[in-house]
Parts: structure tokens; C-alpha cells; sequence
């Protein structure tokens, strides 16, 4: 299980760092048999960034699901993204938190990270 983040000005990536799991930049990535857990954002008017468009059409069959780093000033294209990747893509949007989070996003994607593994193994 890995977290692949696609960060900007480092929200994401902080968001990231703690969640207790080994985290990646999607420019880093590298394909593995890893699933992946995906950290993005919304740009311009509710927008999938270019990079996340280009990793999903690539690997999101590895994507158990994805939580999306916005901004509420955006209103109603806030945290967009997330339903576009869970319309075109059929992934589970988990979350949508602002900026790096507050403590409850945080532990909220953590638990349902546990949750997915451990029902994995059931
Ligand atoms: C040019 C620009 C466009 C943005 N567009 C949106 C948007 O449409 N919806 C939204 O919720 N947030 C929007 N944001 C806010 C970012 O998604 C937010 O700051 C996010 O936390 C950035 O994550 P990062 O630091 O991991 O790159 C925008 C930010 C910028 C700079």
C-alpha cells in the first residue's frame, strides 16, 4: 500500500505525510504490484491536474480510492476533481479536505485505508 500524491504547493504532500504509509509523488512514480491510495487536488474551475489525468489513464486499476485537496472559496467547484475521477474513473471519492487537512480529515482517510485492507484479508 502506497500513497501517490499529486502536490503543488505541498498540501497534499503534507496531508500525506501523515497518514502512516509510504508516500510517493506522482512524478516519482514508479509502477509496482503496490495499491495505491491517491492524494490530488482541484485546479482552474474544479479540474483534474494534467499529471493526475495522465497517471490514472496509466494505472487506476492500482487506485483503491482517492481524497482531494481544495479550497471552499471555490464554491461550488470546490474539491471538484474528486467527483470528476469518481465519475470517469469508477473510484471511490473518500474525502475532500482543505488545504493539508484538519487532524479529523487526516485520521477519516486513515481509518478507511484500514478498513479496505482489513476487509481485504477477510
Ligand atoms: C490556479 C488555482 C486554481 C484552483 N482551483 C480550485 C478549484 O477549482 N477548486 C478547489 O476546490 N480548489 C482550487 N484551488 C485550490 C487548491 O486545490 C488548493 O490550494 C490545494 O490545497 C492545493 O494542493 P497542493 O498544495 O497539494 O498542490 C485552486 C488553486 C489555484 C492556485
Amino acid at each position: 500500500m502506497i500513497i501517490v500524491y499529486d502536490s503543488l504547493t505541498g498540501q497534499s504532500k503534507r496531508f500525506a505525510s501523515h497518514l502512516g504509509f509510504q508516500s510517493i509523488s506522482i512524478k516519482d512514480y514508479k509502477e509496482s504490484n503496490d495499491m495505491v491510495f491517491l492524494l490530488t487536488r482541484s485546479i482552474n474551475f474544479g479540474d483534474i491536474p494534467k499529471t493526475t489525468v495522465e497517471f490514472l489513464d496509466k494505472y487506476s486499476n492500482k487506485v483503491i480510492g482517492v481524497a482531494v485537496s481544495g479550497n471552499r472559496n471555490w464554491g461550488e467547484n470546490y474539491g471538484k476533481a474528486g467527483e470528476k475521477i469518481e465519475a470517469n474513473y469508477h473510484l471511490p471519492l473518500v474525502l475532500k479536505y482543505e488545504g493539508s487537512g484538519f487532524l479529523e480529515d487526516r485520521q477519516y482517510v486513515k481509518d478507511w485505508i484500514y478498513n479496505y485492507l482489513t476487509q481485504k484479508e477477510m
